[in-house]
């Protein structure tokens, strides 16, 4: 047995490695129901190690140890011992080589790591600690190895056998197996290892680097849908072309291959050469995938992409520098979006993901640091934090060194450590040293958990024409302040940004400027303001803050119409909404009307009214906040209220301008071939905008214009707009469309999730007597991550069903939770995580959810993944 209370690992007690493995070549042999992988090291002891005699203790999981042997002689079972996680030899040279044995069974694999089937083969996925699972190694991050390996398996069912770096041999062999040998000519950490013994349909293109050298460009898919795997090919291309572009950085390898597999516990994997994803990432045709769909896949191909230089030829020390990659691939791929699709667009989607998934995670039991300083099972650190916050931290750094200077921190960085496994403080070292800005208090940032809160008051001096901020910050844990950059602007009266000129500055120069905060309060003293101004704070949401600007609703009403920051454009309207939703909770629960001002409905109607200058920026100015963003914003969340609040403002926006609707409706359309491009996706984002306010009023008028939609349209985005709807509405249209979807696309995986989502996230009262016969219908697999995301940690990220307030939300997902860690524990905790704020309920939801824990927490045999998660919460 494992042990049961597995202990924490912790940053500070960081070691070098006692022994290096210069090289790894591995011999995998592919048979029915079994792969036995030879592996023979070349290992040394390492001269930084701290003690010159420690025995060799090498990582390995779920293996069947056949042999070992070292230079050439086989241990006898007294030389060495295995337990459930390592294999250890004592008595080990300075230098030699050791060779293993190992067999297990892939197609028991249902934990998706290490070495795995899936539909259309085997598979790996090592990062974190799944290369353990393929063989006995020494599994961390600063163990970096030149891989050579030799595959072989069947060559009818596994035509395509690949692993990572250059194809330099294959050959045919008895009974029809076939075999090939890779290498990779790159040292790399054994997280980084990947091999596929695959039948696979494969597009390819050449490339050639900005330098002029020749690639070959790969994307292996299921059979038969290669015309759904050229926008990923595309999108692989144009990130190409970027990172050389703007991070003069150029594609290091002969070939790079990527492959789609439809079981995957995450996103994709940035393996070196050969990256794996989840289908989910690569395959789109305008038909099965919407815009978002087609964003995602852009965003992911080019973050996977990006890793192979800040990721891979830069590595992390160990797991508590994940960010180091992760925060600053993020960046990479934030900024890219940005510069392919809207700026602002792609900013306002960034930031109202950091608030529904990070903000609530930074004020619930599993917050942590963007470098966490302790961890039970490293899996449960793939957090919005890590990647989120991590890519804020990075663009604070940014936002304080400017463009010119950011890329020479970047040049510096991989001058300095290219090839290396190293730190957080090797990153912000290399941007100090490159432009000269002190990072001391943006260092902290790494260190310290919680979302900070900064407070904003102005003061209006008519007779001095001048303005002061009074701006001060807390994160209520003491220590010292953070360096926080506040871009700020002063918007006059007319609604046209004042020339900013500080106290001090010779002259007045520039309408935004980004304040350094470094202390717990300063003041910032603006001068030649000559008429009263309304401050425009955190402009482009310049850091991660909770932020209190004091300002009234006129002020509000007045940035939202008229602030040159789009952000804050945007931002102004989301204050406000909020402003109003939060106040017709208390009202309903008082039993009084609730008020709509209208000074925001006329805002809003402004917007409409100009939608047509950026059709895609209106339409995320017409969404309300969401309601998880509204529950965090509570003292005490009341999940029904917020709905019934929320769905009451829509409804009556909705009523006021349905005749602009409809027009917006009608005129928003889109001609020609399908095209997911920034301008076509925003008109059809406004479009669909527009019907979601006509369905807010579910009258038959607006439920058969849905219905005829839905009929209508030849896209995915148009026909998941409509049927989204309809799932909402309780008219007979609900049950045709959906019947009518799955029988169009039952046999397309990925549309078939959409079909099961849609009725999981529902807003019908019934909808967890709806989710439970989904998981009685066929189509329905508890082991595919995709399947069980659609309908489970969907249903458990509703605000209303999930929090139910007679407690059968959570224990359901409670029974869930506990099917699904004996299948697979990484797909498991991630649905456990759904049960983080249930503190912030009422008693009744809260003693609901503790039972709810603490039965989780019984279950026998419980992995260390949600072991950790479910201690957390109740701790
Ligand atoms: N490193 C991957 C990425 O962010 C994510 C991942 C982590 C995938 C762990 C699989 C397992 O690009
Ligand atoms: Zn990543």
């Amino acid at each position: 047995m494992r042990d049961p209370n597995p202990k924490a690992v912790l940053l500070r007690d960081y070691t070098p490695p006692a022994f290096l493995i210069d090289s790894v070549d591995l011999d995998v042999d592919v048979r029915e129901k079994q792969a036995t992988i030879r592996s023979r090291l070349a290992v040394r002891r390492n001269p930084a190690a701290k003690d010159a005699a420690q025995p060799l203790v090498l990582d390995g999981r779920h293996l069947e140890l056949v042999s070992v042997a070292i230079d050439g002689r086989a241990l006898a079972p007294g030389e060495y011992t295995v337990d459930e996680d390592h294999l250890r030899i004592a008595e080990a040279p300075a230098a030699f080589t050791l060779e293993a044995v190992v067999r297990f069974d892939p197609w028991a694999n249902t934990r998706l790591e290490g070495f795995y089937a899936s539909k259309d083969g085997l598979f790996t996925q090592c990062e974190a600690q799944g290369f353990r699972c393929i063989t006995y190694f020494i599994d961390r991050p600063d163990v970096m190895s030149r891989y050579t390996v030799t595959l072989h398996a069947g060559r009818e069912r596994f035509p395509h056998l690949l692993a990572n770096g250059n194809q330099v041999a294959k050959g045919e062999e008895d009974g029809e197996r076939h075999w090939a040998k890779w290498e990779d000519p790159f040292p790399k950490p054994s997280y980084l290892f990947a091999m596929v013994a695959a039948k696979l349909d494969l597009l390819e293109e050449g490339f050639v680097t900005r330098s002029g050298r020749k690639a070959l460009l790969q994307v292996y898919v299921e059979p038969g849908k290669i015309d759904q795997a050229g926008f990923a090919m595309h999108a692989l291309k144009k990130a190409m072309r970027w990172d050389e572009a703007v991070f003069g950085l150029e594609l290091d390898l002969e070939r790079f291959m990527i492959v789609a597999v439809g079981d995957f516990n995450m996103g994709a994997m940035e393996n070196k050469g050969l990256n794996i994803f989840n289908t989910k990432y690569i395959l789109a045709r305008p038909d099965t995938a919407t815009d978002y769909d087609y964003y995602g896949i852009d965003k992911v191909v080019a973050h996977e992409y990006f890793h192979n230089w800040t990721g891979n030829r830069v590595t992390c020390r160990d797991w508590f520098q994940l960010t180091l990659k992760e925060g600053l691939t993020v960046f990479r791929d934030q900024e890219y979006s940005a510069d392919e699709y809207s700026r602002a667009v792609a900013r306002i989607q960034d930031v109202r993901d950091l608030r529904a998934y990070q903000f609530p995670e930074d004020a619930g039991p599993m917050a942590h640091p963007v470098r966490p300083d302790s961890y039970v099972e490293i899996n449960n650190f793939y957090t919005a934090t890590v990647y989120e916050k991590g890519a804020e931290v990075i663009r604070m750094i940014y936002t304080l060194l400017g463009r010119e200077p950011f890329r020479k921190g970047m040049d510096l960085y991989f001058e300095r450590h290219d090839g290396q496994a190293v730190t957080c403080d090797d990153f912000t070292q290399a941007m100090q040293d490159a432009s000269g800005v002190d990072l001391s208090g943006l260092r902290r940032w790494y260190s310290r958990a919680g979302t900070p809160r900064v407070t904003a008051r102005g003061v209006y001096d008519e007779a001095a024409q001048a303005f002061t901020l009074t701006v001060g910050q807390s994160l209520g844990q003491g220590g010292e302040p953070l360096h926080i950059p506040l871009a700020v602007g002063l918007v006059g009266p007319d609604g046209v940004d004042i020339p900013l000129r500080l106290e001090g500055d010779a002259a007045a120069s520039g309408t935004t400027r980004v304040l350094d905060l470094r202390e717990a309060e300063q003041q910032f003293r603006f001068v030649e303001v000559t008429a009263r101004p309304v401050p425009s704070l955190l402009r482009g949401f310049s850091a991660p803050v909770v932020l209190d600007g004091g300002l009234t609703d006129a002020d509000l009403t007045h940035l939202m119409t008229h602030d040159s920051d789009p952000f804050n454009r945007w931002e102004a309207g989301q204050v406000l909404a909020t402003r109003i939703i939060l106040a017709g909770v208390e009202a309903l629960k008082a039993g009084k009307p609730m008020e709509v001002p209208t000074a925001y409905v006329e805002a809003v109607g402004r917007i409409l009214a100009s939608a047509s200058r950026d059709p895609a920026f209106a339409a995320e100015c017409l969404a309300l906040p969401d309601e998880a963003i509204l529950a965090e914003q509570m003292e005490v969340a009341d999940p029904d209220a917020i709905h019934e609040a929320r769905r009451r403002l829509k409804r009556e926006i909705a009523e006021r301008y349905r005749t602009r609707f409809e027009g917006a409706f009608r005129h928003f359309t889109v001609t020609g071939p399908y095209s997911p491009d920034a301008n076509a996706a925003g008109r059809r984002s406004l479009r669909n905008a527009s019907l979601g306010y006509l369905m807010a009023i579910d009258d038959s008028t607006a439920r058969a214009l849905t219905f005829l939609e839905y009929r209508r349209a030849e896209n995915m985005t148009d026909t998941m707009a409509a049927l989204e709807c309809l799932a909402n509405s309780a008219g007979a249209e609900r049950e045709r469309a959906l019947g009518m979807f799955y029988e169009k696309w039952k046999d397309e995986a990925l549309v078939v999730d959409k079909w099961f989502r849609a009725q999981a996230t529902s807003d019908l009262p019934k909808t967890l007597d709806r989710v439970k016969s989904l998981l009685a219908h066929p189509a329905f697999d508890l082991r595919n991550p995709n399947r069980a995301r659609a309908v489970l940690h969907a249903f458990a990220g509703t605000a209303v069903h999930f929090h139910a307030a007679d407690g059968e939300g959570y224990r359901f997902v409670a029974e869930q939770v506990v099917a699904l860690d004996r299948i697979n524990p990484q797909i498991a905790s991630r649905l456990a995580r759904a049960f983080d704020r249930w503190k912030k309920y009422d008693a009744g939801r809260q003693a609901h959810a503790r039972g709810a824990l603490e039965s989780i927490r019984s279950a026998e045999g419980l992995s260390s993944d949600v072991g950790e998660v479910v201690g957390r919460a109740l701790g």
